[in-house]
């Protein structure tokens, strides 16, 4: 899939044809013959895109309306889905998108939502192959960055791609391995840390979770620093549990179904570094990958267990299936050796921020400056990734409190999703933003433009904050 912007286009030229327009009186523009012209006054006031077929070509005309708020550009993306859904399927390759008489922050997120509608992940089964187009031309008036949107489209199929990939095939070192591929011949430089360095790290968290496994966890940091200074950081966390069965805290099947999805954070940072890399962003972007399968292995971490983290704080295990805080917690703390101007985690944590939001929202925790957190839930909302915000109060850490060890790695019954974050904190030493995604990254059944599995929520929201930093 490729698209392009070129101001010399004739649409007459293309078997498929979709005419964007502000209202209906613009089709007069739209090179319709007489008899579609009618045809479209005859179906008008029906759906917001009218399907004309003929013999030879068949036309599109889609009311895209100038209303670019918030919720107006989610219909957008759905409209983008629809006339993808009903253009898709004709074995036609090429497909022309002319803008009449629309304005770009319209089409924008229309396009967003007719091209994420281009994935499928079918690399095992040729049934679920879609005819998806290879060349859309963007033509007529401007479209806003077609470049950089072709650009981030493939970062989101990027980590859909790398959720998706079941844990027989994406391991840890699989997954490792993927990293080092991905930023080949770009500026971007990759280390990928093994289980000796982990060890000499410290990193009790990581190793206790991997106790469960037969396979060695990784850790993945990848540098763009395109000016090669030693500004600070924005530094980018991503749980990568490639597979959590729960470890002793074995989960019932109808849970553990989809936790091949609990790289998500991984998956997710992974794919906006590759949209940062790719568009060249002018700033210094690291990223940090704890990688392991949670599972009940003959030697896995038991409840009751004591262990201790990266940054000498012990805890208490009472619970093998809040694993992510533990990887998480001790990448954390490892990133502070990287002086980060502000860090960004993502993880899917919490059954409780699935609860909470539902599977179109996240949840998300801050001690970052307003400006930034005004930012990002700003650009939450114009994404349509929204994010709310949870509270940090002191008052949670009693949840955590444990009589064994400095703290214990579950909370009470309710507040799960706080309990975690609370977690996290305390191997915080510097601005941090925690998103929990859990719901949002993975859907059982097929929805608009987001498929089915893996949604790549996050990747656009994440690269167009980053964006406003440089
Ligand atoms: N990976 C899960 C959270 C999750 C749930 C992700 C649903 C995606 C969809 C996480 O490791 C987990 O098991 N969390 C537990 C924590 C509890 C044991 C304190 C949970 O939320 O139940
Ligand atoms: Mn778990
Ligand atoms: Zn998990």
């Amino acid at each position: 899939m490729e698209i392009v912007f070129k101001s010399t286009v004739n649409a007459e030229n293309y078997k498929s044809r979709i005419y964007l327009v502000n209202s209906l009186e613009d089709a007069a523009n739209c090179s319709l013959s007489e008899f579609e012209q009618k045809m479209l006054s005859a179906k008008v006031n029906q759906t917001r895109f009218i399907k004309i077929e003929t013999p030879d070509y068949t036309s599109y005309v889609v009311i895209l309306k100038n209303d670019s708020d918030d919720e107006s550009c989610e219909t957008l993306r759905k409209l983008g889905n629809e006339v993808y859904n009903s253009a898709q399927g004709k074995n036609e390759k090429d497909v022309v998108i002319a803008n009449i008489s629309c304005l770009p922050n319209v089409v924008y997120p229309f396009l967003e939502g007719f091209l994420l509608s281009q994935y499928s992940f079918s690399k095992y089964s040729k049934k679920l192959e879609i005819n998806s187009f290879e060349n859309i031309v963007c033509t007529g008036k401007d479209c806003g960055d077609i470049n950089e949107l072709n650009t981030i489209i493939k970062g989101v199929f990027v980590t859909r791609n790398l959720i998706n990939e079941p844990n027989n095939v994406c391991t840890a070192e699989y997954f490792a391995q993927q990293a080092e591929e991905l930023f080949a011949g770009t500026e971007a430089q990759v280390f990928v840390r093994d289980k000796k360095w982990i060890e000499n790290e410290k990193m009790g968290g990581l190793l206790a979770v991997n106790k469960g496994s037969v396979l060695p966890p990784y850790f993945v940091h990848v540098v763009w620093n395109p000016q090669k200074n030693n500004s600070q950081p924005i530094v980018l966390v991503g749980k990568g549990i490639v597979f959590d069965a729960g470890g002793l805290s074995l989960k019932p099947n109808q849970f553990m179904e989809t936790m091949k999805s609990d790289m998500s954070g991984a998956a997710t940072v992974l794919g906006t570094m590759k949209i940062v890399a790719e568009t060249k962003l002018p700033v210094h972007i690291e990223a940090l990958i704890p990688l392991t399968d949670n599972r009940p292995g003959e030697n896995a971490m038991a409840l009751g267990d004591i262990i201790t983290m990266h940054n000498g704080k012990t805890v208490e295990i009472l619970n093998a299936d809040a694993e992510g805080r533990l990887i998480l917690a001790d990448a954390l703390s490892y990133a502070a050796s990287l002086n980060p101007k502000l860090t960004i985690d993502v993880a899917t944590l919490t059954g409780a921020a699935n609860q909470a939001v539902g599977e179109h929202a996240a949840v998300y925790f801050a001690t970052a400056e307003k400006d930034d957190c005004e930012a990002l839930e700003k650009t939450s909302f114009k994404e349509w990734e929204p994010l709310v915000r949870f509270p940090l109060w002191n008052y949670y850490n009693e949840l955590i409190s444990s009589n064994m060890a400095d703290m214990k790695n579950t909370g009470g019954q309710y507040g799960g999703a706080v309990s975690a974050a609370k977690f996290l904190q305390q191997y915080v030493s510097y601005s941090w933003i925690h998103l929990d995604i859990a719901g949002s990254a993975y859907f059982k059944s097929k929805w608009s433009y987001k498929g089915v599995g893996a949604t790549g929520f996050g990747v656009r929201l994440l690269y167009m904050f980053l964006k406003q930093l440089a």
